[in-house]
Parts: C-alpha cells; sequence; structure tokens
C-alpha cells in the first residue's frame, strides 16, 4: 500500500490508496456471539420474566455499565436517541420547554427536544467545537432554558467543571450526550459525571456496537426510576439491574405512561462483553489517533483540532481544519482526491453535506433561525474521518500519504 513518499512529479504518476474501509466496525468478540447464542437457545430474547425471575442479560448489562461508569444507575434503551428522549421526560421537560443545545451535534439530539414537543436553543461552538461558554449563558439568560443537552460531539469536551460550574450558577441541569465519549475522562472524572444523566449509544459506530442500543446512566434515584418506567418495564421494575430501591417507585408507577423503549437481552448479551474488551479498543484507537495527528500537522493547510492535556478522550475519529483563508474550492477538491484514493473524508462545508445530518442550517424544523457566528465560521473548514481500531501503524501512514498527496493535487498551480 503505501511507501516513501515520492517525488512530486513522481507522485502524480504512482498515487497511493488506502484500500480498508475507513468506517470499519468494531468485530463483535467470540464472548459476546456466545453469550448471544446461549440467550437465543434460550428463547428469553424479552428482558422481563413474568413467573420466571427474569432479570437475565439486560439486567446483568445495566449492572457492569453502571460500575463501568462510575454511576449507581443506568438504563438500558433502544437508542441514545431515545434515551435523550427519555432522560428529558424524567427531568419533567414538557412540550414548548426551552431546551439549550450545541448548534454542532447530530441530527438525533434536536429530534429528541422535537420528540418531545420542546423548543431548541442552539448555543454557537468554539473552533475546538465545544459550547461557547458566553453564547450558552447568554442564551440560557434570554431564553429562561433551564435545561442543556451538551453533545461531547466527536469526543471533544471542553472545560468540563467550567460548562458545570457556569450552569450550576445559572440554575441549568445538564444532560450529557456521550455518544462519542465512553471510556472517556475529563480531568480524571468519567465524561458523563458531570451532568444530572448521562446519555450513551450502541450503535454500530460507537464505542461499544449492538447495531442499535442506548443508555441512560444517572445518580439520581427519582430520575432513574421514571426512565426505568418510562422505558416500559410493566411493573417488573424490581429486575432491573442498576435501579433505585422499591420505595422510590411507589409514587411513580402508576403516574408514568410506558414508551416502549426498552433493550432486548439480545443486545444486551451482544454489549456485555465489549465492556471489559473496551480499555484495549481505547488503546489502539488513541495510539492511531496520534499518529494521525502528528502526520496532519506536517500536511500543509490543514490542523488537528488541539486537545487539552486534561482530556482523556477516545480518539475513534479524528477531526482538522483548513486553515482560514483556504478556499471551499481547493477543499472539496483535497476531499475529493482524498476519496479517490480511498481515504473518506466527512467535510462539514459542503453544500450539500453526505452520510452525516450535523449542520444547523439543515435542521429546518428548528424553530429558532439564528445563525450562529462561531460555527458559522468553524463548520465551512471542519474535515472529519472516523479511526478503526484495526489501524495499524503503516494503515496511518498510508493514510496520511493519501492525505499529503491529495492536498498536492488541490493546490497545485492554484492561487486561490
Ligand atoms: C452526537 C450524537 N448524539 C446522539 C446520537 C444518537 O445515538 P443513536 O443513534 O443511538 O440514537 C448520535 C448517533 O449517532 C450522535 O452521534
Amino acid at each position: 500500500m503505501a511507501g516513501e513518499r515520492p517525488s512530486k512529479a513522481g507522485r502524480r504518476k504512482t498515487r497511493t490508496r488506502f484500500d480498508k474501509i475507513m468506517s470499519e466496525p468494531v468485530p463483535i468478540p467470540q464472548a459476546a456471539i456466545d453469550n448471544a447464542v446461549t440467550v437465543m437457545r434460550s428463547g428469553r430474547l424479552f428482558r422481563y420474566g413474568e413467573d420466571t425471575a427474569g432479570g437475565g442479560e439486560a439486567a446483568a448489562f445495566e449492572r457492569a455499565f453502571a460500575a463501568f461508569v462510575e454511576r449507581p444507575y443506568a438504563v438500558a434503551v433502544n437508542s441514545c436517541g431515545c434515551s435523550l428522549f427519555l432522560a428529558m421526560k424524567a427531568l419533567g421537560v414538557a412540550p414548548g420547554d426551552k431546551v439549550l443545545c450545541n448548534g454542532f451535534t447530530l441530527a438525533p439530539v434536536p429530534g429528541a427536544i422535537s420528540h418531545i414537543g420542546a423548543e431548541h436553543i442552539l448555543v454557537d461552538i468554539t473552533e475546538r467545537l465545544t459550547v461557547d461558554l458566553k453564547d450558552l449563558e447568554e442564551k440560557a439568560i434570554q431564553s429562561g432554558a433551564r435545561l442543556l443537552i451538551l453533545s461531547h460531539m466527536r469526543g471533544h469536551v471542553g472545560d468540563l467543571d467550567a460548562v458545570k460550574a457556569l450552569c450550576d450558577r445559572l440554575g441549568v441541569s445538564i444532560i450529557e450526550d456521550c455518544a462519542h465519549t465512553l471510556g472517556a475522562r475529563w480531568n480524571g472524572r468519567p465524561v458523563g459525571s458531570f451532568g444530572k444523566v448521562a446519555c450513551y449509544s450502541s450503535q454500530t459506530f460507537k464505542h461499544i456496537n449492538s447495531g442499535e442500543g442506548g443508555i441512560l446512566a444517572t445518580d439520581d434515584p427519582d430520575v432513574a426510576a421514571k426512565a426505568i418506567v418510562l422505558s416500559g418495564s410493566y411493573m417488573m421494575y424490581g429486575q432491573n439491574g442498576a435501579r433505585p430501591a422499591d420505595e422510590i417507585f411507589a409514587p411513580i408507577r402508576d403516574a408514568t405512561p410506558n414508551y416502549s423503549m426498552r433493550m432486548s437481552n439480545l443486545v444486551a448479551a451482544i454489549l456485555r462483553p465489549q465492556l471489559d474488551a473496551l480499555g484495549g479498543c481505547i488503546e489502539s484507537w488513541n495510539d492511531a489517533y496520534r499518529r494521525i495527528e502528528a502526520g496532519l500537522d506536517a500536511i500543509p493547510h490543514v490542523a488537528p483540532i488541539p486537545r487539552d492535556p486534561r482530556d482523556a478522550f477516545v480518539g475513534s475519529s479524528i477531526q482538522f481544519l483548513a486553515r482560514p483563508g483556504l478556499s471551499p474550492a481547493v477543499v472539496a477538491t483535497f476531499v475529493e482526491e482524498a476519496a479517490a484514493h480511498g481515504v473518506y473524508i466527512k467535510w462539514f462545508g459542503a453544500e450539500r453535506t453526505a452520510g452525516f445530518t450535523s449542520r444547523y442550517d439543515q435542521w429546518r424544523y428548528l424553530a429558532d433561525g439564528r445563525r450562529l457566528r462561531g460555527a458559522d465560521a468553524v463548520l465551512p473548514r471542519l474535515m472529519d474521518m472516523r479511526i478503526a481500531v484495526s489501524f495499524t501503524p503503516q494503515d496511518c501512514q498510508t493514510i496520511l500519504t493519501v492525505l499529503a498527496e491529495a492536498m498536492d493535487a488541490a493546490t497545485e498551480g492554484r492561487t486561490d
């Protein structure tokens, strides 16, 4: 695949190609396959038992997950989008309420707010892809919103101590969207332990993979009990694995609707062993991340998003910016050239984005039509690449060579 970077003249003739799939998922470990087969043989795919004990794999996964994220309660559900919806419901968000969320996130986040019938208040972002604290303060005060869904988009967390301090001062509760931060820590504390609730995803491109799945974690017993009943526990909440005491459910169980958003035992069976394997995956992701980050620094006209030393992230993708002034036409050619040689980049500045939905101006169902100055400055320059857990040092080098050659091709002979 890769070789040494050839001379410029040679490069045009013998361009490097990357032959692996950038979005290759983490394979399902054998222990998870064995677990799933055992559940299928038993026929007990539904998580609750009626005249049997129930509390099988889903409950065991909840216990393991709660321990992993260092919170007392965890509720396994069918997606992260649904866990965001359930978290808002459990916190008492009602139709028409205002909810703050990042201007740069994935569509399931504004989607969950729409699902409730609440009103989105988009908060601007910084060059580091995290919420702009000044804009957060202004929008919280102007709108009177009492809740922030804080997306740690692509694993960029910002100063969580400062966000928490600001939200505490403003009387704003936080739901952390941890779809991209399972296993990450900020300043020594698990990301997900700064808000009232944290929501995680096990969709295939996340850090644990069951195709679809979500988990809500909290240390608030009331929120946990409400989320369990809302998720659809049919009065069998006693079988949940990481739940509050029975008496917490007493005032809740008959006053709370059932939205049927449970996780099945089969999905949980696939997920539980992946928690044990996650530490090893994080090492592989981060090793590849550091190699690609260092190499990106050496490619003209692009720069990786800097990371704070307090941010112990999980590098399952990498984001980088075109330097200010690089024309959109050059960026477009760079992205096309890289794709033509096997390196797939998402570019948030493309006129019509393909394969993702993270441009706030494409969410036309939002009532909030205000522009976000920070996002408008950053997104046209922002590029994003997945990192597969299987990438070797040689793969990273090949990717970097493809990118360097793509940039040469995009800039050659141009003055714009
Ligand atoms: C930032 C972010 N938040 C939330 C979600 C929602 O996750 P799910 O697909 O499990 O609903 C995603 C999903 O891809 C995401 O990228």
